[in-house]
């Protein structure tokens, strides 16, 4: 896949969903400013490369909470992979584990997380938490994750409530069978999140409280994932989270928000020597990523990228999306005259 076939696969995967599922994977909530914006703010930065270093063994490699990884390039937690490919959920981990890449299985996947489980070769997986108030669920389904080898908890705190999305509400309504919560199966799921249904609704309640319930309760290290100010990631931290994820979901809930590469730099400096600081929104781009990680991230994570691919060409293309801005990754860093993703500084970024 050359640069300009990303493009194309976005196009592709347009033609090949029904419109309703290729609204839920495509929108931004209201206006749509800040799933834009996500984008431009990558895109506006400008690059310092340094010569004349030795970049002949340069390598992507490099570890988030201590597990190696081959690049700093996770596959970030979407929900209802049904209704973009039959085998959902099972069918990215299978795509995940081609390209050695970090799968984020989502708490609104529609596979059993035994099935995702059965996929990992030798790349992690983790596992994207919702809260609902029914804490003794969780319980269950954390221990059973844990059981089944997953090795970090994302807790997502940026949707309380979900956003809404005029432009999926306008797409007729197609009823899919098998858009089902398996994994919590006392909670309904309707087709999408812009579902008249959850409006007005307080889905996920998650308070500061709720977060120390869980970092208490739960085997595996928790990272909290919606973050986009300094004061509220040192206080994560503070109460024992392993890391922080700034995102603002992809532009997909609270519009106008601010892009994830202007609340970087702040909680990066926040966090320094204590705690890892990953990113996502908008990533589409090789540069992106090296921007990323010489503003502070530690990795980032792609969200829609490997739904195209998922949807157009299952396994295979949700590996060809990994391994792509992979390849893209090595080039930028060399071309920059980066030999690891710890040897990108502040310095490298010109705003
Ligand atoms: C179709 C879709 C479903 C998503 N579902 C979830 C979810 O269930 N939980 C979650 O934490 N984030 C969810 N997200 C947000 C992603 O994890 C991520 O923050 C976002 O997609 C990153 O932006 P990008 O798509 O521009 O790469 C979803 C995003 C998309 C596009």
């Amino acid at each position: 896949m050359d640069s300009a076939d990303f493009d194309a696969l976005e196009q592709q995967a347009r033609q090949a969903l029904p419109p309703a599922s290729w609204a839920f994977c495509d929108v931004g909530s209201d206006d749509e400013i800040t799933a834009a914006e996500n984008a431009a703010a990558w895109r506006a930065l400008r690059l310092r490369p340094r010569v004349l270093n030795d970049i002949s063994k340069a390598s992507t490699a490099t570890s988030v909470l201590g597990q190696n990884i081959a690049a700093p390039i996770l596959i970030a937690p979407t929900g209802r992979h049904k209704l973009f490919h039959r085998d959902g959920e099972r069918e990215t981990a299978r795509g995940a584990a081609k390209a050695d890449a970090l799968y984020v299985m989502a708490t609104s996947a529609n596979v059993p997380v035994e099935d995702v489980a059965k996929e990992r070769k030798s790349a992690p997986q983790w596992f994207q938490l919702y809260l609902f108030p029914e804490h003794r669920e969780v319980e269950v389904l954390i221990d059973r994750v844990a059981g089944l080898g997953f090795s970090a908890l994302a807790l997502t705190v940026d949707n309380q409530v979900y956003g809404w999305s005029p432009r999926a509400a306008r797409v007729p309504h197609v009823p899919v069978d098998d858009i089902r919560n398996v994994n919590m199966p006392g909670r309904p799921m309707a087709r999408t999140a812009y579902d008249p249904e959850y409006r007005g609704k307080v889905m996920f309640p998650t308070t500061w409280r709720d977060l120390e319930w869980l970092i208490k309760r739960s085997p595996l290290p928790v990272i909290v994932k919606g973050v986009l100010r300094a004061d509220d990631a040192k206080r994560c931290v503070e109460m024992g989270a392993k890391a922080v994820i700034v995102s603002n979901h992809g532009g997909r809930h609270l519009d106008t928000a601010m892009p994830t590469a202007a609340a970087l730099p702040e909680i990066a400096a926040a966090l320094k020597g204590k705690a890892e600081v990953y990113v996502d929104g908008g990533i589409r781009r090789g540069t992106d990523i090296l921007k990323a990680l010489a503003l502070g991230a530690r990795a980032v994570l792609v969200g829609r990228p490997p739904i195209w691919g998922l949807a157009v060409n299952g396994a295979d293309g949700v590996a060809a999306v990994m391994n792509h801005l992979r390849d893209e990754l090595l080039r930028a860093m060399q071309l920059s005259g980066i030999a690891s993703p710890q040897d990108a500084t502040p310095d490298l970024v010109k705003s």
